[in-house]
């Protein structure tokens, strides 16, 4: 019999158990950053020092920490679906967990680009600075997508999304689109999860709410799931 598939939608809540904050929890604060001076075009071009800053130092706490039972859990399925992460978070641990087939949505730390060809994309995990250069010559910049910019992989995403027959939402606000619109393009008999602490999701049919952190949440939906195929 053919695999059923699963999508599962990921946001930063998926890592707070790893040590790395989530976003909204902190009064629109980022690491004590304000968003809008960090991860917007306009903040690059007021202050570069202060945003390649703010993304070295996130580098440098993502390479301390490890993925938790979630994103481990996760891996589990795959022996029974096809599960494809769509991550909103730009960290690597899902990557580091074993996931094989994961979207990150908001681009990646552990990669910077061209500023002038955004096609050349380079990994990376030491610090950046404004004298790192590409092939090209031209500066290079973190490799995330920031407020007011284009998401280059949206329209693989909700293609994704609208061929899963389960969707697994876990730690994300859904509050930033055009993320959050994702959702939207579900089939109407998909089965949906969502796992949060402090769930705020409005009431959907086939929608089961695990009011969880994300390692306890995952291991009972991805147990389910795996029961329900050897049943
Ligand atoms: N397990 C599961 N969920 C959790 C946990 C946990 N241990 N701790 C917190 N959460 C939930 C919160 O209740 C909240 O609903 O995770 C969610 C985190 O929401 P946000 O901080 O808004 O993160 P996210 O949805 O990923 O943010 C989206 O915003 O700043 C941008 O580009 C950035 O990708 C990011 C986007």
């Amino acid at each position: 019999m053919s695999k059923q598939s699963i999508v599962v939608l990921s946001g930063a809540g998926i890592s707070a158990e790893s040590g790395l904050k989530t976003f909204r929890d902190a009064n629109g604060l980022w690491e004590g950053h304000d968003v809008m001076e960090v991860a917007t075009p306009q903040g690059w071009e007021t202050n570069q020092e202060l945003v390649l800053k703010f993304y070295n130092d996130r580098r440098r706490q993502l390479l301390e920490v490890l993925p938790n039972l979630a994103h481990k859990s996760l891996v589990q399925l795959e022996k029974y679906y096809n599960v494809q992460i769509i991550t909103q978070n730009v960290d690597d641990l899902h990557e580091r967990a074993g996931s094989s087939h994961i979207l990150h949505l908001h681009g990646e730390l552990l990669k910077v680009r061209c500023t002038k060809n955004p096609s050349e994309i380079i990994h990376w995990n030491t610090d950046l600075t404004k004298e790192d250069y590409s092939s090209s010559g031209a500066q290079l910049r973190p490799h995330i997508v920031w407020f007011g910019e284009d998401v280059p992989l949206l329209d693989e995403a909700t293609h994704l999304v609208s061929k899963a027959a389960h969707i697994i939402i876990v730690g994300t606000s859904m509050q930033v689109y055009p993320a959050a619109s994702l959702i939207d393009f579900a089939k109407p008999n998909a089965k949906i999860y969502l796992v949060d602490p402090q769930p705020a999701i409005s009431p959907r049919s086939n929608l089961k709410v695990y009011k969880e952190k994300a390692t306890k949440g995952i291991q009972k939906i991805v147990n389910e799931l795996i029961n329900a195929v050897n049943q």
